[in-house]
């Protein structure tokens, strides 16, 4: 068994593992993908200010999210088809941030159910929404969402329209997958995949399969989401939406100061600076490099999280450095997922919770509430006005 030390180590394992089109959907940005590249490149523009002979026993990573105790500020974002990538990859992903103490979210369009992750875990959890055309559907996720005593509900503003991701439409993407010549050849080649997946719980569309007429097993993400998605939703319903939950809201997928400037009028409790993974707006910035101008917008008036880019420990302390409370991370996990299942996602925390806390150390800190400006050495420009 190969030694993982960092998480492109997932990645390879995962890539070997799982069949290519579940692989492509997560390993893909929309258009060009100079955004979902920009996500990752641009942290790299940002260096760590090493500081020596500082006292560096007694460190912790422990915070807290929107008021819940984490034990390092990293959640598990909501990623859809998490339950292709593994046999019941949504059961199996929450055990590990259970375990390991950081939230797990559920996407919408996961494979389990929002009551099959409860039951399973019987833990709390959050919740992503997208937002349907079927306004009665859209409240009754909500009350399932509560009916399962989810945490906080993550609403999405990035998606009333599917980003273009090339590969997919190549690709045929759906849930469970069709089987074409091109796939069979490629599923026979993931036979270790494949046994796991025939003891699945459900392999479709959980949320969405046998509680909206018309869907079939065969529910394909481009198509769904075309028809589905409501593409009227602006603040005023965002708003009506946030009436609906009696609890914490998280409104993700902010790019820009005003749009975080409405997030904080509306009154939610945080906003995730994001580009939906450059999955969505190909060409548009990536988040860390927006993160600076957001938070001097509305640094002080909300928690803000990011998301979009972090591969590793150093890229969470770069996001909490410029000031962000907290953090998500997809693909990260979902490497270590699509490897191992639960035990590579445990696998993908402990590796940024060691990085964090190494990286935290040389650093000349010793608890991540200390993490500022002062550790970094940002470029000039890095975020500069783009007019
Ligand atoms: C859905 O959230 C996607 O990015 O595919």
């Amino acid at each position: 068994m190969a030694v993982i030390t960092n998480i492109e180590d997932l990645k390879r394992i995962y890539e070997r593992r799982v069949p290519r089109m579940f692989y492509d959907y997560a390993e893909s940005g929309s258009w060009t993908e100079q955004t979902f590249r920009e996500n990752s490149s641009d942290f790299d523009l940002i260096r760590l200010r090493q500081r020596v002979a500082v006292d560096m026993s007694g460190r912790s990573t422990a915070s807290q999210m929107v008021g819940q105790d984490v034990a390092m500020p990293v959640a598990l974002a909501p990623v859809g088809l998490t339950g292709m990538q593994h046999a019941d990859g949504e059961i199996k992903a929450a055990h590990a941030a259970n375990e390991f103490g950081v939230p797990f979210t559920l996407s919408t369009m996961s494979i389990n159910s929002i009551e099959e992750v409860a039951e399973a875990t019987g833990r709390p959890f959050w919740f992503q929404l997208y937002t349907m055309r079927d306004t009665d559907y859209t409240s009754r996720l909500i009350q399932r969402a509560k009916a399962a005593k989810c945490s906080a509900l993550v609403i999405t503003l990035d998606l009333q329209i599917l980003g273009q991701r090339h590969k997919d439409l190549k690709n045929g993407l759906s849930a469970p997958p069709k089987l074409t010549p091109r796939t069979i050849a490629n599923l026979m080649t993931k036979w270790a995949w494949g046994i796991e997946m025939l003891g699945a719980k459900r392999r479709n569309f959980g949320n969405i399969v046998g509680h909206v007429q018309g869907v079939s097993d065969t529910a394909n993400l481009g198509a769904w989401t075309a028809e589905q998605f409501d593409p009227t939703l602006d603040w005023g319903k965002v708003a009506k939406l946030m009436e609906q939950w009696d609890g914490k809201v998280i409104l993700k997928g902010i790019l820009d100061a005003e749009d975080a400037k409405m997030a904080v009028k509306l009154g939610a409790d945080a906003i995730v600076v994001s580009n939906h993974g450059g999955r969505q707006l190909d060409g548009a910035l990536s988040s860390i490099r927006v993160l600076p101008e957001i938070m001097d917008a509305v640094g002080g008036d909300i928690e803000v999280h990011l998301d979009s880019g972090i591969r590793s420990g150093q890229d969470v302390l770069k996001a909490l450095a410029l000031g962000a409370k907290g953090t998500m991370i997809g693909r990260a996990f979902v490497y270590g997922l699509g490897a191992m299942g639960q035990k590579g996602v445990s696998t993908a925390l402990e590796v940024i919770h060691k990085e964090l806390d190494t990286t935290m150390a040389l650093c000349g800190e010793k608890n991540v509430a200390n993490l500022g400006r002062h550790n970094l050495l940002v470029p000039e420009d890095f975020g500069g006005r783009w007019a």
